[in-house]
């Protein structure tokens, strides 16, 4: 739905040419701890976990401008959505169908990009992992997402990602899976496979 690189794009003037590099070893990091923390059992939410992955990417690269930190940390507030993402929840809602995003985002932190990117009207429900303490693909999410939308059936949801371990993660609960291919990636070869993946948001629709 958002574009997790943007931030970084916006600032390549002031990084240089190792803004991209430092862009995806972040994101990796990001990830990892979230996995990382979620096993050992010390959770802290994902302001702090972006944070903390953006310090270990800046000082990998050797970058430690005053102030650069906080100016990347509070452009991720403000992630573009896809250009199709709007269009796309507009015709699966014409279908009837109720949209709810599920997110390792904090609360505040997915307020602020549905607010940014306009989204507000399109979903029913921003469910965060905050309100269960661990993170994605922890079975506990999924089955937070099932009680908040009382929905009894897994396979009717259908849940979206463009993440290869979420997609993984969310059909060996039980979802029905759309992989959204944005980075040309193979399926993970962990249980749990997408019933279908797409090229955008904007091919979803039919699908559901
Ligand atoms: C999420 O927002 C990690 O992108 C994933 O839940």
């Amino acid at each position: 739905l958002f574009d997790v690189h943007a931030p970084m794009r916006k600032l390549s003037a002031e990084i240089g040419e190792k803004a991209d590099e430092i862009s995806k070893l972040w994101r990796q990091k990001q990830l990892e701890y979230t996995w990382l923390r979620s096993l050992m059992g010390v959770h802290a939410d994902f302001w702090h976990v972006t944070g903390d992955a953006l310090d270990y990417a800046l000082d990998a690269h050797g970058v430690s401008e005053p102030g650069l930190k906080d100016e990347i940390m509070s452009l991720y507030l403000k992630l573009d959505a896809y250009p199709e993402a709007a269009a796309a929840l507009e015709a699966v809602k014409a279908k009837g169908k109720l949209t709810a995003i599920l997110s390792n985002g904090s609360p505040s932190m997915l307020d602020a990009a549905v607010r940014h990117a306009g989204l507000e009207k399109l979903f029913n429900m921003v469910l965060s992992v905050e309100d269960v303490g661990i993170y994605k693909p922890s079975r506990r999410v999924y089955r937070h997402a099932m009680q908040k939308l009382q929905i009894h059936e897994a396979p009717a949801i259908c849940f979206v990602t463009s993440n290869t371990w979420d997609a993984a993660g969310a059909a060996q609960f039980g979802f029905q899976v759309v992989r959204v291919d944005r980075f040309g990636l193979k399926d993970d070869r962990i249980p749990g496979k997408p019933a279908a993946l797409i090229k955008d948001l904007s091919e979803l629709a039919a699908l559901v």
